[in-house]
């Protein structure tokens, strides 16, 4: 066997493909992948900035969904997790779509097996469910519309007033959604260990030795956190805040990739992230599934065409209804 068809047989154990690529320039030979395979690279805020850099559409859950619905690409290159690629896939079954890292995953979207799920949505019969799309593909099968944090205000206000209501799988997200839209609903304890990690002891002592600077938070973070922000936001909601807020000084809660972003738009203001209880290299919050992505491993997806997402016929059906519900609402 070469080395192509060894690392074939063991992608499913290690997620990529594991082929030596002494030599290349990977900006370049992905900038030329891109023409020859007609291929678009949709990535998220969390990735590494030079996948950042080099992507076609860069942006939050609810941008990259929009852009692989409208995308007439022959192959999507996602640059994020595996519920992306996923959705995107499934707004796309006929495209083929390959994500660097089949292990990418998401702990928030693990926190909600789809058996444990199906049998709490049968225990609430006469509720309507919505789902965050950080979640699998059985999960937004057994959902009636799926949200983002940066539309979940808006559909939930789009209910009538007596509809009840599941809210899953994040837990904080929907406690704050309730506080704001002052709505009860029945929510899965579902969490991302992302935005659980950050400490309020250290981040209190760190407003305290920047007293200029604002609070900004994403909204899967926990309420003592939130209660603390000057500004709760989606990822895109927090970079757009830092660029028209009159402040020169933003303490940052949410994954820390976001900040390459914010430095590019706001090069004279500063970014502090965060910080978590545990201590780590970058005394920050990092998402360590969005980060197994690497420009290697973009490239050999690139290159080789896997890994690729695949689903079966009744899962991409019914789970793509509760998406184009999301996507209908403008
Ligand atoms: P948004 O991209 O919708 O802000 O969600 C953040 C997140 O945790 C993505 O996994
Ligand atoms: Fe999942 Fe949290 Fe990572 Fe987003 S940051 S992909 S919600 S684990």
């Amino acid at each position: 066997m070469n080395t192509l068809e060894v690392a074939k047989e063991k992608l499913e154990d290690v997620g990529y493909l594991n082929v030596p690529t002494q030599g290349v320039n990977y900006v370049e030979a992905i900038k030329k992948l891109k023409k020859e395979k007609n291929a678009v690279i949709l990535a998220h805020y969390y990735q590494d900035p030079e996948i950042q850099d080099i992507a076609d559409y860069l942006g939050d859950s609810l941008y990259l969904a929009q852009r692989a619905e409208e995308t007439d690409a022959d192959m999507i290159v996602f640059a994020g997790v595996h519920f992306m690629g996923e959705t995107a896939k499934i707004l796309n079954p006929d495209k083929k779509v390959v994500l660097p890292d089949l292990h990418a995953g998401c702990s928030l979207s693990d926190s909600c097996p789809p058996q444990d799920f199906a049998q709490f949505v049968a225990q609430h019969p006469d509720h309507y469910v919505i789902s965050y799309i950080n979640c699998s593909a059985e999960v937004k099968a057994l959902s009636d519309i799926i949200c983002t944090s940066s539309n979940a205000l808006k559909i939930i206000n789009s209910l009538p007033k007596d509809q009840k209501i599941i809210f899953a799988p994040d837990k904080n997200l929907g406690s704050f959604l309730m506080k704001e839209t002052g709505r009860e609903m029945v929510l899965w304890e579902g969490a991302c260990l992302v935005h659980e990690a950050f400490s309020i002891e250290k981040l209190l002592e760190l407003a305290k030795e920047h007293p200029k600077a604002k609070i900004i938070a994403h909204p899967e973070s926990q309420a003592h956190i939130l209660k603390a922000a000057h500004f709760v936001g989606s990822t895109s909601a927090l970079l757009q805040f830092v660029q028209d807020d009159v402040s020169e000084e933003f303490i940052v809660a949410t994954e820390h990739g976001i900040i390459h972003q914010m430095n590019k738009k706001v090069t004279n203001k500063k970014l502090i992230p965060a910080p978590i209880q545990q201590d780590n290299t970058c005394a920050c919050s990092e998402c360590a599934f969005m980060k197994m992505n690497t420009m290697q491993k973009l490239y050999l997806c690139m290159q080789y065409e896997l890994p690729e997402i695949t689903l079966p016929e009744n899962l991409l059906k019914g789970s793509l209804a509760p998406i184009q519900r999301m996507l209908e609402i403008k």
